[in-house]
């Protein structure tokens, strides 16, 4: 029985569970959520590595995980040459989707929406390089999106003027040959901000593609699993979420965990 293990700061690595979920529905999933160390965007390169070490190999031996998914692009564009020196399972990371909406993009202009670590990591200007060189990258760094996000799994209401302040800088629109050229598609490169797709396609000053890597991470995870001929469902178990602190803000997570079908919310063993 393959057991998954999807790990975040927050509740973003949910957005890159549901859609593993859509291609593998009958295998045993587990989450984490570094919530006592959330957010991670806005820490240094070497505490996010450490802490990211620190706290999977505790989710791995509680969750008995076969396979582990780093659901998180500011702890997998720093972290994952650490963890696969230690950890033995296999292990998968998320990247900004540059390459496809480079390709995508008909005006040339993309934009990069991500926590401020990722923005400026060494990882992401390589991928730029490799795939986008053709392109010109506007990038914009929130935290704040990210808050919203967790918010919006409270069940809050996310402000769109908030919204709007996070995005504006990314919609620019200059003038080539007399032609006016816009920006026409942005990778959310965290995996909070799926979770605001309403609110971004409603702040938007004009329309554009939001690109994540979530269908990517899915397919890949698939391939594994039949690499590894590890065995898919149907679960005997109850998927379990797991934070690493236990307060009254994790408690508002209850009902939209077991929306995704996680009915048992633990502390993480130290
Ligand atoms: N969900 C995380 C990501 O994909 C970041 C959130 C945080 O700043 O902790 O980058």
């Amino acid at each position: 029985m393959a057991r998954i293990g999807i790990f975040d700061s927050g509740v973003g690595g949910l957005t890159v569970y549901q859609a593993i979920k859509s291609l593998l529905p009958a295998a045993h999933y587990s989450y984490c959520s570094d919530n006592e160390f959330h957010p991670y965007g806005t820490k240094a390169d070497e505490a996010v590595a450490q802490r990211l070490l620190e706290v999977c190999l505790r989710f791995v031996a509680a969750a008995k995980l076969d396979v582990l998914v780093i659901a998180c692009n500011t702890a997998s564009t720093v972290g994952l040459d650490l963890l696969r020196a230690h950890l033995k399972l296999p292990i998968v990371g998320v990247v900004p989707a540059i390459k496809p909406a480079a390709e995508k993009s008909t005006t040339g202009v993309i934009g990069l929406l991500a926590t401020p670590a990722t923005i400026k990591r060494p990882y992401v200007d390589e991928l730029i390089r490799r795939f986008a060189s053709h392109r010109h990258v506007v990038r914009a760094g929130s935290s704040r999106l990210v808050e919203l996000a967790e918010d919006k799994a409270r069940g809050k209401t996310v402000p769109l003027n908030l919204v709007h302040e996070e995005i504006k800088s990314l919609f620019i629109e200059f003038s080539d040959h007399e032609k006016s050229v816009r920006l026409d598609a942005v990778v959310l490169g965290c995996t909070h901000f799926p979770l605001l797709r309403e609110e971004l396609l409603a702040a938007s000053p004009w329309p554009v593609l939001w690109i994540d890597s979530g269908s990517a991470i899915a397919a890949r995870v698939q391939h594994l699993i039949a690499t590894l001929n590890l065995e898919v469902g149907p679960s005997p178990e109850l998927s379990t979420a797991w934070v690493t602190q236990k307060d009254a803000s994790t408690w508002l997570l209850k009902p939209l965990m077991e929306h995704f079908g996680f009915r048992t919310l633990l502390e993480l063993p130290r």
